[in-house]
């Protein structure tokens, strides 16, 4: 499961277009739901097209637009009970009180009220009218029953309308609808994950990127980690149901969806992060910031001025991050990366050893083709030594397929 837009590319969008001025941003729905990756087909009564060209919508929206119910024809390609089936969605803009009226009575006399009847699809309608029509008590009457009978309502805005008149009717713009449909998708999808997702209700903290350690008010040391995989990984998580905090180096990336995110520069910032988020509460901790193993021992107070043909900076220790959380009393389940050139397999053990890691994934960075700046990685998981757990290649794939991977490692384990 994710949540990116290939969740919403699988979802069909039956889009019922009535007779009513609105109709035209309609046109512009279907390209805004477009945008977001869905697939849309265009059902319009006979009212709509006075308003509307089929041929308009058929362009838009890259399949053939359906307008009669016993059409000889449109029964040999998708039927109207086919199409019923087909929508993961039915959405009705504008809705006309016509069709608010047909629904509400039940009336199944032409194609849409038809698919109303048949499709176990949810339905929207997106009433847009006069004022006064709006206002009518039967208008009113038929919406509350259509709201009993479980249909979801837009409301209409207040404003200027077509008809010269001021008041509540006006249908709300394209790019509102179809980002309330895409967030309807995401947040049911959400549900799903948080009930059955490998990481259900689980806590887990993840630190990316690398850290950026002062020297003075203008330079620093760092390294070239982008955090792609930390960042991979944190939506993963969120995709299999887990509350996600990202404890993030200086990067330029997006928070993924869903996740927390926690700006930090030095490994000291990170750690002093880290703890605080053990202390709210942490089930899974993900380790694959590239820390600064050393740090400037005095950083400069005032912008260190050129003078000799040499400068020594002094450098410390920096605390090792993971381990300092695997110390704790109440540990969560730890998860650790290691970046090796060779004997990869041997340095991967015993860091799984000396950091006290339940879990620790590889990868080979002397390979061109993965790791750091590349979209791409591979890795070989181990797993400490109680878990009784075969070692795991995971072959070369993006990093997100490889983020899935690894929650698939850490739920397997932990239900070990
Ligand atoms: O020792 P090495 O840097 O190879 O270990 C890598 C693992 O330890 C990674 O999971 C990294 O995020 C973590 N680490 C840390 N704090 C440090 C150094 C490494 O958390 N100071």
């Amino acid at each position: 499961m994710s949540f990116d837009l290939s969740v919403i590319s699988s979802k069909n969008i039956l889009l019922a277009v009535t007779g009513g001025i609105a109709a035209y941003k309609s046109a512009i729905l279907v390209r805004r739901l477009k945008d977001y990756g869905f697939n849309v087909r265009v059902v319009m009564t006979h009212g709509a097209q006075a308003f509307i060209q089929p041929l308009t919508f058929q362009a838009l929206s890259g399949n053939p637009v359906h307008t009669e119910l016993l059409d000889t024809e449109a029964e040999a390609g998708m039927g109207h009970i086919e199409l019923a089936r087909w929508a993961d969605l039915l959405l009705v803009a504008p809705a006309s009180c016509d069709s608010l009226a047909k629904f509400s009575a039940g009336l199944a006399d032409d194609l849409l009220s038809t698919l109303y009847l048949a499709t176990k699809a949810p339905v929207w309608v997106a009433p847009a009218m006069n004022q006064q029509m709006w206002a009518a008590k039967a208008t009113q009457r038929n919406l509350n029953t259509l709201i009993d009978d479980g249909v979801h309502v837009i409301m209409p805005e207040s404003g200027s309308q077509a008809c010269g008149d001021v008041g509540l009717g006006r249908m709300p713009e394209p790019e509102d609808i179809a980002r309330q449909v895409k967030l309807y998708f995401h947040q049911a999808e959400r549900a799903i994950a948080e009930k059955f997702g490998l990481l259900a209700g689980q806590r887990v903290v993840i630190t990316a990127g690398p850290t950026r350690e002062a020297i003075d008010p203008v330079r620093y040391i760092s390294n070239h980690s982008t955090g792609k995989m930390g960042f991979s990984i944190a939506a993963a998580c969120y995709a299999a149901g887990a509350k996600v905090t990202l404890i993030a180096g200086p990067v330029s990336l997006d928070t993924p969806n869903g996740v927390a995110r926690i700006n930090v520069a030095s490994a000291q910032q990170m750690l002093e992060e880290s703890l605080q988020s053990l202390e709210r509460g942490c089930d899974v901790f993900i380790a694959t910031a590239a820390v600064a193993d050393y740090r400037v021992a005095e950083v400069a107070e005032h912008k260190i001025k050129k003078s000799g043909d040499e400068l020594a900076v002094a450098l410390v220790k920096n605390p090792d991050i993971v381990a300092t959380i695997a110390g704790q009393a109440k540990r969560p389940f730890m998860v650790g990366f290691a970046a090796e050139t060779r004997n990869v397999e041997a340095y991967a053990s015993e860091k799984l050893v000396v950091k006290k890691l339940d879990m620790i994934a590889c990868n080979d960075v002397s390979r061109a083709d993965i790791g750091f700046a590349s979209d791409q990685n591979a890795m070989t998981v181990f797993f400490a030594e109680h878990y009784q757990m075969e070692k795991r290649e995971l072959e070369k794939a993006s990093k997100q397929e490889i983020a899935q991977q690894l929650v698939e490692a850490i739920h397997d384990a932990r239900v070990k």
